[in-house]
């Protein structure tokens, strides 16, 4: 493994704070990545036990988006109508938002968090509140093997992999189909966008990576979709070797040679990605000088754990937030790890009120363009750094 890109030193990103231990020291680690020029992988060098990351106060929802909920419903349609499953398995199954469009006797969830997990045990889905491991494999599938597993951004925060296929392997059945949805490597290295990087994606996966990897476990990809989810991701359709009832569409081959033909095979192109991270901070750093210099009301919308990671690379603190808008009930009231800035609950933006807004969650940027028009009518103004910091 060898690194190319330093962050710095980093809180645990989706670890919000409260007004009590404010002054308390926080848990940092270096945030490096790294690339492994034997399989293809890029990884963060450094892990943090998932134990720390992934227990009952795990803020995240799926739920709270609409562009979230609206591709899972498509996804749910599409499955049943292409696949016709008897049994869905989702790792990490949140808190339901992706099984909700399945009766609740044809779909199995499986969520270590156990705020989210309870959230769909009280609904009265059958949920296993653990992580997602051969023991649990073998357990599911005494009682049955499934059809489909789903896992969406769940594949790359786990460090052993082998685990995770090794268990697929033991509950899908002969013909039975793994959806596998992650952010894309490259379209991660195209936009700049380094806030892919933060303590839980250990993995950042390119097609060269995953495919190479699969082959190991006898599976192999056999369609991919490209989507616009959390910044560019995949969704890979994967089979077992041995099912031939699904042929390998030509779009795997043209997704591989894509990332071949960009350089995602070779250490020269992470070395370039790293230069121009750099330079994305020291633009984003002069745009806040520059705004705080003027006494801009500057805001924050989408308290993500990417906007974490940014400001704390970029040295970019409470001095220049009001604070950060966010509509998940868990953030509110709490502050931003290393930055400490105040998370309020969302209200419409007024143009009365602030001037310039970071998008926090640029990866919903659409949907928050659309919900904000009145505000943007009316002059105000929005900050990113992706693919390039600028004022929008
Ligand atoms: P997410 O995209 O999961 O980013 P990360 O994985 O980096 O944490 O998080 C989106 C966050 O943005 C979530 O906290 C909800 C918030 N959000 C809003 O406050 N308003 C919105 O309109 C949208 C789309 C998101």
């Amino acid at each position: 493994m060898k690194k190319f890109l330093d962050l710095g030193f980093q809180p645990l990103a989706n670890s919000y704070l409260d007004i009590k231990n404010l002054n308390k020291r926080e848990k940092k680690f270096n945030l490096s990545v790294g690339y492994n020029s034997k399989n293809n992988l890029v990884s963060i060098l450094n892990t943090v036990p998932k134990e720390q990351m992934f227990n009952e106060d795990y803020p995240y929802k799926s739920s709270e988006s609409k562009t979230m909920k609206k591709q899972f419903k498509n996804l749910a349609a599409y499955i049943k109508k292409k696949f016709d499953p008897k049994t869905v398995l989702e790792i990490g199954s949140n808190d339901g938002a992706f099984i909700k469009n399945f009766s609740k006797k044809n779909v199995i969830g499986v969520e270590p968090c156990k705020n989210l997990a309870n959230i769909t045990i009280r609904k009265g889905y059958k949920i296993y509140p653990n992580y997602w491991d051969t023991k649990l494999a073998k357990k599911i599938s005494k009682i049955n093997k499934v059809d489909i597993i789903y896992s969406a951004n769940t594949l790359s925060h786990i460090k052993n992999y082998s685990e995770i296929f090794n268990a697929i392997n033991i509950t899908l059945n002969e013909n039975g189909i793994l959806i596998l949805e992650d952010p894309s490597l490259l379209e991660c290295i195209k936009k700049t966008a380094y806030d892919q990087f933060y303590c839980e994606h250990i993995y950042v996966f390119s097609t060269i990576a995953l495919h190479q990897i699969l082959k190991k476990f006898n599976l192999e990809i056999f369609y991919i979709q490209n989507l616009d989810t959390h910044g560019g991701s995949n969704r890979y359709f994967i089979k077992k070797k041995s099912n031939s009832k699904f042929k390998i569409s030509k779009n795997v081959d043209k997704n591989l040679k894509k990332e071949i033909k960009f350089g995602l095979n070779k250490f020269s192109t992470y070395k370039k990605f790293s230069k121009k991270v750099e330079s994305s901070r020291i633009k984003l750093k002069k745009i806040f000088d520059n705004l705080l210099k003027n006494n801009k009301k500057i805001i924050g919308y989408g308290a993500t754990a990417k906007s974490c990671t940014v400001l704390n690379y970029c040295k970019i603190d409470k001095k220049y937030f009001k604070f950060f808008y966010d509509t998940t009930s868990y953030k509110i009231g709490k502050y931003l790890p290393g930055t400490k800035i105040l998370i309020k609950k969302y209200k419409r933006l007024k143009s009365s009120e602030v001037d310039y807004v970071y998008l926090g969650a640029w990866n919903f940027k659409k949907e928050i363009f659309k919900k904000e028009y009145n505000f943007i009518k009316n002059g105000g103004k929005f900050i990113t750094h992706v693919p390039s910091p600028k004022i929008i």
